[in-house]
């Protein structure tokens, strides 16, 4: 299988990456930030190129050369995420909510228009797009309203494409939970997520592989919306 991630350079894109590299399958990916995770990805055979995904030229000139080198894709994978919480100047935030509304929206409506034939081309038919939004795209949290709101825009789209490409493409997204805190995560913000989640404990990234797995082993599955989230949803 060819499969294309973006934000492969680390936590979970990184992650996806090495599950796919180790199972045999062509990776090919887009990374910003040259972490180590980087190098341990080339040496095992992933084809991964720097790309600041907010230099929408820099992407499309990426993608195209993607889809020109690996005419069949078999799964396209949208990782890449930017998260902050809004600031107290909105004209300031302005810039975040552009980079979000890139990030979370146009690099993933750029990637599907360009990746379209090469997943209808790949083998058997079972091309599958696969976005990663979050648990806050139904229940929007306020101090992260902008980057909710592009990644229920995300959600939104998904479910356009999973009409748009059926019946030879399935598109479906996966809702992530508490996975894992990123550093900047404070300790009373780390015990409140915690509180809210009805198993107690953080998911690690393994249940979101998993679930990609599932979702490209059921071939009766389109337009899914799966949260993978220790319950804090509810
Ligand atoms: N971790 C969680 O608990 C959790 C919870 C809910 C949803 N999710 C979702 O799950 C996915 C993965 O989560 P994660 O925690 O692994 O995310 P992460 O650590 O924040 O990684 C996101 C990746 O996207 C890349 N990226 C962001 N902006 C970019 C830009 N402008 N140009 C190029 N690359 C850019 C980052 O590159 P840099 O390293 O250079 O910044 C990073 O490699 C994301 O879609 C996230 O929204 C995660």
């Amino acid at each position: 299988m060819i499969v294309v991630i973006t934000g492969a350079g680390r936590r979970l894109g990184y992650e996806l990456a090495s599950h796919f590299l180790s199972a045999g399958h062509t990776v090919v990916g887009c990374y910003r930030t040259h972490y180590t995770e980087v190098d341990d990805l080339r040496q095992r055979g992933a084809d991964l190129t720097q790309v600041e995904l907010t230099d929408l030229e820099a992407v499309d000139s990426w993608i195209q050369g993607v889809v020109t080198r690996y005419p069949h894709i078999s799964l396209l994978l949208h990782n890449a995420s930017a998260f902050r919480p809004v600031g107290d100047d909105p004209k300031a935030e302005l810039k975040a909510f552009a980079e979000y509304f890139q990030v979370h929206m146009q690099v993933p409506f750029l990637l599907n228009e360009r990746c379209a034939d090469a997943l209808r081309a790949c083998p058997d038919s079972k091309g599958n797009i696969i976005h990663i939004t979050d648990i806050f795209t139904d229940r929007p949290s306020p101090r992260f309203r902008t980057y909710c709101a592009t990644k229920a825009g995300l959600g939104n789209m998904s479910h356009a494409y999973a009409r748009l490409l059926a019946p030879e493409i399935r598109v479906n997204t996966i809702q992530p939970g508490p996975l894992e805190f990123l550093p900047e995560h404070s300790e009373e913000a780390r015990v409140q997520v915690l509180q809210e989640t009805p198993l107690q404990r953080m998911g690690g990234f393994g249940p979101v592989v998993q679930t990609v797995d599932y979702i490209l082993a059921n071939d009766y599955l389109t337009g899914a919306s799966i949260p993978v989230d220790g319950g804090r949803s509810l």
